[in-house]
């Protein structure tokens, strides 16, 4: 079998040993002649593979008991929107502006009240996050949102904030690639087509202190209280998403957990920029140091013919995804959970030659 190697920034790789057990079971998942698509999502089969994905994630991330853990639908951007409906309540809130990603948060939720940019790195062509002698922040807000990685501009948190209101993270990029200290947040959200698995399903993690009703226009499927109440099935969940989620946060299990794999993730990105640094101003990732993400490298080849061929013969040569965000252009890297080793020194190896050619 031939494999690409992948480095879209999601849906992206899957790791080989979940998408093996996927298609074992595929035809008849536990015994039950159907296949987990099959099944209802009320089943005692279904409602197993559910619980059991909450209770890894648990593990994994150790998250404290007074938090509920939702696996929805409607992506991340769905929580661009949702949070604020769920926790303004009349307030206003205070939004980090460090790219891309960010920046559509804040556009969503003016929809739905005041919303404050308590910092924003737009300035600086979002090179860097702000620094946090900077950051204007409201003691009254009802939240402070940040977005841990930005996917587009590849700038990254080096510390979760620190904050007085609740603390609701962005964590679609990151979100089991790195450590992250639960305790210290009121939700978090993350898309699973990153690291947790396949589209379609959306984890939460939110503080029960934040569960209240909110404003009595908003749709039951929108209501994280609700949601929390029913398991998150208030409807037919994406069942096959929440499935694969599944064996993919048990993959995380076995590969040794968050702290395995972020030693293995700053490894992987700690070549790759080394090689961008040394090629001698050839490629060029214009993040400062202390903020350069680990999960998505975003770089430039000085001209945009260059890049073309780059990109192209790349992705003749089996290096697929290396496209950068459509709003950002130049090339990406991404070296999510299940991108092997092995796939970054093909790509630095492809990028060294690639110079020698074209240099
Ligand atoms: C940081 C971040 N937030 C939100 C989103 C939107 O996710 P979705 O496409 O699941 O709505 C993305 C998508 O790439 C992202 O990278």
């Amino acid at each position: 079998m031939a494999r690409s190697h992948n480095f879209s920034a999601g849906p992206t790789a899957l790791p080989i040993e979940v998408l093996q057990q996927a298609h074992e079971e595929f035809f008849d998942f536990a015994g039950s002649g159907m296949s987990v698509m099959e099944i209802s999502h009320r089943s005692e089969l279904f409602l197993r593979v559910a619980s059991e994905a909450e209770q890894d994630l648990r593990a994994i991330l150790d998250i404290p008991a007074r938090y509920r853990v939702l696996f929805l639908q409607g992506g991340a951007a769905m929580q661009f929107s949702q949070v604020p409906m769920n926790l303004l309540r009349g307030k206003t809130a205070d939004y980090l502006h460090t790219g891309h990603w960010s920046g559509k948060a804040i556009e969503a939720a003016r929809r739905h009240g005041a919303v404050r940019v308590a910092a924003s790195g737009q300035a600086f062509g979002f090179d860097r996050i702000p620094d946090a002698s900077e950051w204007r922040l409201d003691p009254a807000a009802a939240y402070l949102h940040y977005t841990e990685n930005e996917t587009a501009h590849g700038v990254q948190f080096p510390a979760a904030p620190q904050a007085a209101v609740p603390l609701v993270c962005d964590a679609c990029s990151s979100l089991l690639s790195k450590p992250l200290d639960v305790a210290r947040h009121g939700l978090i959200y993350a898309a699973a087509q990153k690291n947790i698995g396949a589209a379609g399903v959306t984890v939460v993690i939110v503080d029960e202190a934040l569960l209240v009703e909110p404003p009595p226009a908003t749709p039951d499927i929108l209501n994280y209280a609700r949601l929390a109440q029913a398991g998150s099935m208030l409807n037919t969940p994406a069942t096959f998403s929440w499935y694969l989620a599944g064996l993919t946060l048990k993959w995380i299990r076995r590969s040794g957990g968050v702290a395995a794999l972020y030693r293995a993730n700053q490894a992987k990105a700690d070549r790759l920029y080394q090689a961008i640094d040394d090629s001698g101003g050839f490629y060029r990732n214009r993040v400062r140091k202390p903020y350069r993400s680990i999960n998505n490298v975003p770089f430039t080849l000085g001209d945009a013919e260059l890049e073309r061929r780059f990109l192209g013969e790349a992705d003749a040569a089996g290096l697929k995804g290396l496209q950068g965000y459509s709003a950002v252009g130049g090339a990406r890297a991404s070296l999510y959970n299940a991108v092997p080793p092995a796939a970054v020194e093909a790509l630095i190896a492809f990028m060294d030659d690639f110079q020698r050619r074209r240099g």
